[in-house]
């Protein structure tokens, strides 16, 4: 089986699986990223290994490793997961070669469409978690009613005055989120928020929005709207894409019905920004955002396999 026979059938196999996926493509291997490849009776496996780098003082380093290892698969076959087994074990003498061992700001990343689930159970073995979920949510989903809002809440975008309330509704968003394995809290987390609050308090949209109960703010909500929300299309086959970058809901005030009428509130504002789609990242094994986003007609659409360190530890 070549290379070309093997992208083929994985974007057969994707496009049956999932109409929302994009087309895939064949692997781009004119770069300097390193191929890996596994060939096995009439399956094969092609792996993209690459590797990405941000710095500490960036605020997208709260929600990832310093230093990431992604690798982009193509499979085909009758035996995806014995190939794919063969595969990570290559990429495995890879990383030892290329990371540190036992270095909490590596991971090791594998995004897989959610319903192509050949190969987990070797993801699985390989010591990789499902972490996180790229979901989505077209237009006319029909979602059942939520729970009805308290007479109370009133949802006004955020103004100058917010900054501390909004980066104290991120910083608990964050505490939250960080025991299901998708947060790399830092001390400058508060800083990096704060900086970011204000540039989006600079534009003349309003993107981000507070959730008032009984006139104490006690929600947030963060969402991009085309065309800045247009480096999401890569991952949808759809044309106008909105992206949920933030919703929060203070302890005190959950179960409430103050998310519910948050994501209404956003819904209303896709709607009428004319996207096709609205996809948002939550952690798949937290409690209240994975039934949440269910409920509110959102399904996974990539799900986001981890490991962390990218290399474990070296036992002793
Ligand atoms: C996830 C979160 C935003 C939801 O906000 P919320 O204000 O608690 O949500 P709501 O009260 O509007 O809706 C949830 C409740 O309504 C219920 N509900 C939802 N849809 C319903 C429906 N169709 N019919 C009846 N009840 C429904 C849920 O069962 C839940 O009640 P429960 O907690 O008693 O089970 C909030 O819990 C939160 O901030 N969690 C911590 C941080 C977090 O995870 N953020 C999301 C990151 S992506």
């Amino acid at each position: 089986m070549n290379t070309d026979a093997i992208a083929t059938e994985h974007a057969a196999r994707l496009s049956a699986a999932d109409s929302l996926l994009p087309l895939s493509e064949p692997l781009d291997n004119t770069g300097e990223d390193t191929v890996l490849e596994v060939r096995k009776d009439d399956s094969g496996a092609i792996g993209l290994a690459t590797r990405s780098e941000i710095a500490a003082d960036f605020s997208d380093s709260l929600w990832r490793a310093l230093i990431e290892h992604r690798l982009t698969l193509r499979l085909a076959g009758p035996q995806p997961g014995e190939v794919l087994g063969d595969l990570l074990a290559l990429w495995n003498s890879h990383l030892a070669e290329v990371a540190a061992p036992g270095d909490w700001d590596t991971a090791a990343v594998v995004v897989r469409p959610s319903r192509d689930p050949a190969g987990s159970a070797e993801l699985l073995r390989h010591g990789f978690a499902p972490v996180r979920v790229l979901a989505v949510r077209p237009a006319d989903r029909l979602a059942a009613p939520g729970p009805a809002a308290e007479p109370g809440v009133r949802i006004r975008p955020a103004g100058q005055d917010d900054i501390d309330t909004a980066v104290r509704l991120h910083t608990e968003l964050l505490r939250y989120d960080a025991d299901f394995g998708g947060v790399s809290p830092r001390e400058t987390a508060a800083e990096l928020l704060a900086a970011d609050v204000g540039k989006e308090l600079t534009r003349t949209n309003p993107t981000l929005w507070i959730a008032e109960l009984y006139g104490g703010p006690l929600g947030l909500l963060q969402i991009q709207l085309p065309p800045e929300s247009d480096w999401a299309r890569r991952y949808v086959r759809a044309e106008r894409v909105g992206y949920l970058s933030t919703l929060h809901v203070a302890e005190a005030a959950r179960s409430s019905g103050v998310g519910s009428a948050l994501a209404a509130h956003a819904h209303q504002l896709f709607d009428e920004a004319g996207t096709d789609v609205v996809l948002l990242h939550h952690a798949l094994a937290n409690p209240r955002s994975t039934p949440f986003w269910c409920a509110q007609g959102y399904r996974p659409l990539w799900t986001y396999w981890q490991r962390r360190p990218a290399v474990p530890a070296a036992s002793l």
